[in-house]
């Protein structure tokens, strides 16, 4: 089938990039001395996970438990939940872990090594847990200057009911960079701030046999990574117009793309409506730091045309002149690569592998949170 033969709007991902961003991360890993645990949010897919450790059912990081039982029933059995606990969620929690060969959630606090000591005393079963750590992002994690810290980490070293893995933490300050030698320096924090940290817990007589790191951005520009046991990027599969805008890829590395048809044609507004709405490539701004004007994706191929709005689901594209627009007719098709392929890809049930333009396979993703 040809790719323009498909109902609009689809996601399309380009199977040789995806292949070959796959590579560059195994090598990657393989070069710096560390495991890859690629954070299959971004896509959600077991072909995907398969593609990106090198054919096999490998260590991956989610986001949602549903992400954890799809890939557990798929026969990823070494899975790290990588948002904090909720307590609510211990059940689930205890239900995977006892099928996995290991299942590793994270905490920041001491109401949440409380829940899960009590979680864990109850059930007579031993949670594996990461201390979160804040190496400059702000969402979450503890600070690793503060003497609490240290305190949280011996506690989860005491508990007999807790595996204490080691230290975990999300540099996203990483997206905030202008330029490859910024998110050099965000990588180089990273690294440092959580060696130190590491260096400081087994000082204090707490092993931490973990040190785990990872964003895209800082996962492939970091200057080296010692001291680091694991690295967990995600996006860099797909890559996207956000990581080729603040200089993390190139636009040739993007993987993925929105096809999408016009379904009005406005010469005299100097515009184009399209069927590819919010719901098709996420509302996310983009690399709005590093631009004059928000846009909410790059029409490909058609350096004149802007992807000026969303609403759920009608795209406006803007072009500079009248002629931008003048040529085209309702139902031709375009591609968009979005801004965040992160937040599009979760946007579709399916995804179109290609080749050139034919479509060769799709790949079904999970979806929801249960
Ligand atoms: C905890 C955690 N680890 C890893 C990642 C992957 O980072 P990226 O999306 O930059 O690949 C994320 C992304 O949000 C994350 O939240």
């Amino acid at each position: 089938m040809n790719l323009f033969d498909l109902e609009s709007p689809a996601f399309l991902i380009d199977v040789a990039r995806l292949e070959r961003n796959s590579r560059m991360m195994l090598e990657r890993a393989k070069g710096l001395g560390v495991r890859l645990r690629p954070h299959v949010k971004t896509h959600k897919s077991v072909e995907i996970a398969r593609i990106q450790l090198g054919g096999r059912e490998g260590p991956v990081t989610v986001s949602t438990l549903a992400e954890a039982r799809f890939f557990l029933e798929a026969g990823f059995t070494d899975i790290t939940y990588a948002v904090p606990i909720s307590p609510q969620k211990l059940t689930s929690v205890q239900m995977l872990a006892e099928k996995c060969a290991s299942f590793n959630i994270l905490l920041d606090s001491e109401d949440g090594a409380d829940a899960v000591d009590r979680a864990a005393r109850t059930k007579g079963f031993c949670l594996s847990v990461f201390l979160k750590v804040d190496s400059g992002y702000h969402r979450a994690g503890v600070d690793p200057s503060l003497a609490e810290s240290i305190t949280l980490a011996e506690r989860l070293e005491d508990s007999k009911w807790i595996d204490f893995k080691g230290i975990l933490t999300h540099a996203g300050q990483s997206y905030h960079a202008h330029s490859q030698d910024e998110i050099r320096d965000v990588a180089e924090v990273e690294r440092s701030r959580m060696v130190q940290f590491g260096q400081l817990l087994r000082s204090a007589g707490i092993l931490c046999p973990e040190i785990s790191v990872g964003s895209t951005p800082t996962a492939v520009h970091a200057r080296h990574l010692e001291g680091v046991t694991e690295i967990r990027p995600g996006n860099y599969i797909f890559f996207d117009k956000y990581q080729a805008d603040i200089g993390t890829c190139s636009l040739e590395d993007c993987a993925v793309s929105v096809m999408t048809r016009v379904i009005g044609v406005y010469p005299e507004g100097k515009r184009l409506v399209v069927d590819a709405g919010a719901l098709a490539l996420s509302k996310d701004p983009g690399a709005d730091h590093m631009v004059s004007e928000t846009v909410f994706g790059l029409v490909l191929d058609h350096p004149n045309l802007r992807v000026a709005g969303l609403s759920q689901e009608h795209g406006t594209i803007i072009g500079n002149t009248e002629k931008d627009v003048a040529g085209f007719r309702v139902g031709d098709a375009l591609r968009i690569l979005p801004n965040h392929s992160c937040l599009a890809a979760a946007l579709h049930p399916w995804y179109f592998l290609t080749d050139g333009e034919q479509v060769v396979d799709r790949f079904q993703p999970v979806r929801g949170w249960r």
